[in-house]
């Protein structure tokens, strides 16, 4: 303790006269340089015991990564850099088969495709649990805001389901539950949202979704149901997919909670009581939680630095926004801005590793290995090439590295979204290349931790507040 203190007071003489802010919480504690970030290397491993946050606003549920000790369904495995790769590039191919049509998913250049096959995209990285029924029955659902239909697994399971941590969703439990009919509007326009066509059993709308390479699916009746967020926020007749035949990698969840932008989304379904407006914030660790919250009502956008969502070609179900540039260090990267801007981006929270256009990522590589040259380079953990052993050391100096987005505004990281540690001493660099200069690219979720990501979606534009997960 007392070579820390000594630390800390040497810390504070030395960044006295840049921007510097102390947060002396116990072992996080961070010290902001204008250009650099020193903080303890343990501070950036996840802890095996859960520090939930609470919270008492109606319209919020608790989100925890799929990995973390806060998860009803925790099983103890920490997060697999393997599994975590094969996972993005299944979820990349699939969006870009939305961006491009299906003929341009087959150019993502990377020869674990082959592969991806046996990892569907699921459907990213964390979860909420939501009340579904009446009585309602609480199910944990991966939460995404790249797909559009919400939807669990099902009794009877009449033709197939995979095995979930808590009980399966039984409709004839509940006095809340109707099919929807096949000549019911919403199923007619049903495709919009899951690209598959629907169908008919008797008169009962069925729906059809796949995730990755049609490894991960879901197929089911078209229903109605109440969902409840809290003791005094519920939707009533709520469509979602009630599943008949699922499976892929969901891996013990009980389905998915869509939040992209179709009409089949919880956003539009619940648009009279919220307005299309949410935010969530991904915990800077796998050991605490976040939330996802609806409502303007609820959100501390006054704070938060916005930028317009623009339009994704062919696609209106992803959330599109405009990087311009980057920095390390406070020094801005030499990259042509026609980089970015001729092939765009979205912000998706199922990416876990942002993809940036090659030319954009090698630059923002040689920049970091430059900044970190006082730390012994180790083997790449792919897909990260830039990583670090930190065994030697227990503080670290990063460089701050910034996102510019169309506004003009400026995302400063929090640490957690720069590292990813892949073992005890190794970390590494959390980014990577679309490895195509014409892919478009993806901010993953990784880069969004510790911000309140503010969807406003009337307004037109996605904000950031840093520090918002308090
Ligand atoms: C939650 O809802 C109840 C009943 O409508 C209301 O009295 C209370 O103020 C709400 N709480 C919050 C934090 O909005
Ligand atoms: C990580 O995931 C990969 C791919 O699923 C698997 O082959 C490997 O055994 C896993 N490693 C650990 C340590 O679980
Ligand atoms: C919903 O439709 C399916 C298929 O037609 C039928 O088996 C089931 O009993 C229906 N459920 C209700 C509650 O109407």
């Amino acid at each position: 303790m007392a070579s820390w203190s000594l630390y800390f007071l040497v810390e504070i003489l030395r960044c006295a006269s840049l921007l510097c802010l102390l947060c002396l919480d116990d072992m996080a504690c961070v010290v902001y340089g204008a250009q650099e970030i020193t903080l303890p290397v343990t501070s950036l491993f996840p802890s095996p015991i859960c520090k939930a946050s609470t919270s008492n606003a109606n319209s919020t549920l608790k989100l925890v990564h799929k990995n973390s000790p806060c998860s009803p369904l925790f099983n103890g495995e920490p997060v697999n850099h393997t599994q975590l790769l094969l996972e993005d590039i299944a979820r990349v191919k699939w969006i870009r088969s939305k961006i491009s049509g299906a003929s341009a998913a087959n150019s993502l250049k990377d020869s674990a495709v082959s592969i991806t096959a046996k990892y569907g995209a699921g459907g990213g990285s964390y979860l909420a649990t939501i009340g579904l029924g009446t009585p309602k029955k609480d199910l944990t659902l991966l939460f995404d805001t790249g797909s559009a239909l919400t939807w669990t697994q099902c009794e009877p399971c009449a033709v197939s389901c995979y095995s979930q941590a808590e009980p399966i969703f039984d409709p004839s439990q509940s006095s809340s539950y109707a099919n929807i009919s096949c000549s019911a509007p919403s199923c007619t326009q049903l495709p919009s949202g899951t690209a598959r066509p629907s169908r008919c059993s008797g008169s009962t709308c069925v729906y059809a979704t796949g995730y990755g390479d049609q490894e991960s699916f879901t197929v089911g009746f078209f229903a109605t149901e109440t969902l409840t967020l809290s003791s005094t926020d519920a939707i009533t007749s709520f469509e979602f997919g009630c599943g008949q035949n699922n499976g892929g990698r969901f891996k013990g969840f009980a389905g998915l909670f869509g939040l992209a932008r179709d009409w089949i989304s919880f956003l539009e379904q619940s648009a009279t009581k919220y307005g299309r407006y949410f935010s969530y914030c991904l915990p800077p660790s796998t050991s605490s939680t976040g939330y996802l919250t609806f409502g303007m009502g609820s959100m501390t956008s006054a704070s938060a630095s916005f930028t317009p969502i623009s339009m994704v070609s062919q696609s209106s179900l992803f959330y599109g926004i405009d990087i311009t540039g980057i920095s390390v260090g406070g020094k801005p990267l030499s990259i042509p801005s026609t980089v970015f801007s001729n092939v765009g981006s979205v912000i998706d929270s199922g990416t876990t590793v942002t993809q940036l256009p090659p030319t954009a990522y090698s630059a923002l590589r040689s920049a970091f290995r430059q900044a970190m040259s006082n730390y012994r380079m180790s083997a790449p953990a792919s897909p990260f090439d830039t990583c670090y052993d930190l065994s030697g050391s227990t503080m670290v100096t990063v460089p701050v590295i910034t996102f510019s987005f169309r506004g003009p505004i400026d995302v400063q990281l929090d640490p957690s979204g720069v590292l990813f540690p892949v073992t005890q001493s190794q970390m590494c660099l959390a980014f990577s290349s679309t490895g195509d200069e014409t892919a478009f690219g993806i901010y993953g979720n990784i880069q969004q931790r510790s911000f309140e990501v503010v969807y406003d979606v009337p307004g037109g534009r996605i904000g950031f507040r840093a520090k918002g997960c308090s």
